[in-house]
This record gives structure tokens, sequence and C-alpha cells, in this order.
């Protein structure tokens, strides 16, 4: 696990510039796209670098990490909405080439597993944009999910519709309960996972992340056992970190030719 401790227009350098190398080496790699508001940096820089005609995305495929259920297919929040908003249409992604779990499916847990094999058929996740929830959810595995889960419905806390209300103005009761969500074994399976954080609210949740024992109880800490993270923070969401300053001299003193 890599931590970069750095202002936020360099992590989203970072992460930008991650995807641009994957891109160019293998055009038609799978993306794993997160929503919320952490990646949203990201997005705008890949946008900016498509639009000097640095990056393509027409070979690229897409998948959300997680989905509301019940959102009508319109509603602005849905996160195939999200999605389109904030990259899909504003690059040279095909039609369908992005897809998510179908939070408005009659046979939930079908859509699941349809859900788990067009990640497969894809030949997998190359690199996976990750956001962390206060709680330490990454996708929408809350506290106590299983460290070997797939994609499944999940019941979100009372935190994360809190925490979610401002996508709602402000309304909790608006935010849906459920969720569909790629499981941490699923998010496990990418080749690179890329998590991005800032603030203060994430600083606990890093804090776990990082230094903490691995347990359900954090779920964002299974990923200590990634051979390929990159955990990319401000310098207030990594303020708990005990090891902050190896991080930083570390990270100072990386070969020039190392990418993330
Ligand atoms: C979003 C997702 C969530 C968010 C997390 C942080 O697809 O899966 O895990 O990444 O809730 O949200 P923000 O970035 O809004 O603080």
């Amino acid at each position: 696990m890599e931590v970069v401790i750095a202002a936020p227009e360099e992590l989203v350098a970072l992460a930008a510039g991650a995807i641009e190398s994957l891109l160019a080496a293998k055009p038609a790699a799978v993306l794993g796209l997160a929503t919320g508001s952490s990646p949203l940096g990201i997005y705008d820089e890949l946008v900016r670098r498509y639009e000097d005609g640095r990056v393509s995305f027409a070979h690229a495929r897409g998948f959300l990490l997680d989905e509301y259920v019940g959102l009508p297919a319109d509603h602005p929040e849905r996160y195939r909405n999200v999605i389109e908003q904030e990259i899909a249409s504003r690059v040279d992604f095909v039609p369908d080439a992005v897809q998510g779990p179908d939070g408005l499916a009659e046979d939930i847990a079908a859509a699941c597993v349809r859900y788990e094999a067009a990640i497969a058929e894809a030949g997998g996740v190359d690199l996976q944009i990750l956001g962390i929830g206060t709680d330490g959810h990454v996708g929408f595995n809350e506290p106590g999910s299983s460290l070997a889960s797939r994609t499944r419905i999940k019941t979100l806390t009372d935190q994360t519709r809190a925490d979610n209300a401002r996508f709602f103005d402000g309304d909790v009761e608006a935010v849906p309960r459920h969720c569909l969500t790629q499981g941490l074994a699923t998010i496990m399976s990418a080749r690179h996972i890329v998590l991005i954080a800032s603030g203060r609210a994430k600083a606990e949740a890093i804090h776990h992340l990082v230094e903490g024992p691995v347990s359900a109880m954090w779920p964002g800490t299974i990923l200590q056992h990634h051979p390929h993270v990159s955990v990319l923070i401000d310098p207030a969401a990594a303020s708990r970190l005990q090891l902050a300053d190896y991080f930083r001299s570390t990270y100072a003193a990386k070969p020039a030719w190392q990418g993330l």
C-alpha cells in the first residue's frame, strides 16, 4: 500500500496520470468508477486531458461501484446518471461502455449475479477508483460486511444516509435505505486500486484503513491484503496517521520513474 499525502490538485494529477498511462498502454482497459464527491476532481482532470487529446476512452469500459435501489431511472442522484454527467458523457466512451448494477431490477439477486458476470466477461477491472465513507465503507460495504462479499444488496447505515443527505437537498429521508454494491472481494479483484480522500472527516477511516487491524468493522482495511493500492490523501485526511512522517519522506524520495 502506497500512501501519498499531498495537496488535492497533486492527488488529482497523480490519479489522472495513472489512468492516462493505463489507457496509453491498454486502450481497452476496464475502469472501476466511484461516485460521491471524492473522485470529481479526477473526472474533471480526465475530461481536460481528453479535450487536450492526451487520453481516449473510445475502447475502454467502465463499471460503477454501486447504485441506490429504487431511485427512478431519471433521478439525478441515481449513480448511473451521476457517472453519465460527471464523466461518461464528457469523454468518448461509446454508448453502453459504462454500466452499473441495476437498482431497478425486479430480481435484485439475479441482477447482482449478472453484474459480477459482466465484470468477469470484460476481463476484470484494471484500475478501480475508490472513495471511503466516514464509517470506513468502500463501495457501500458498510461495517460488518463480509470481507469475502460479492455484488449484493446492502442496507445503508444512518451515518452514511446522513452523510449523503447533502446530495438530496439535505433530506435524509430522501436517501434510499438500500443499495447494490460491488462486494469487498469484487473490489479486491481489481488489479490496481486508487483510493482518494480529503478532509478531517475522513481521518479516522483513513487511520483504520492504513494502520488498523483488518476487520469487517472498518471494511476498507481489507485493502491491506491487496498487492497494489494507492491511497491518495490530503493533510487533513492524514491527520491521524502515526506513520505520516514516514509516508511523506518515502514519497519525497520516490524514484522519478516510478508511477503509482
Ligand atoms: C460511491 C461509494 C462510496 C463513496 C463514499 C465517500 O460510489 O461507493 O463509498 O466513495 O461514501 O463519499 P464521498 O466521496 O462523497 O465523501
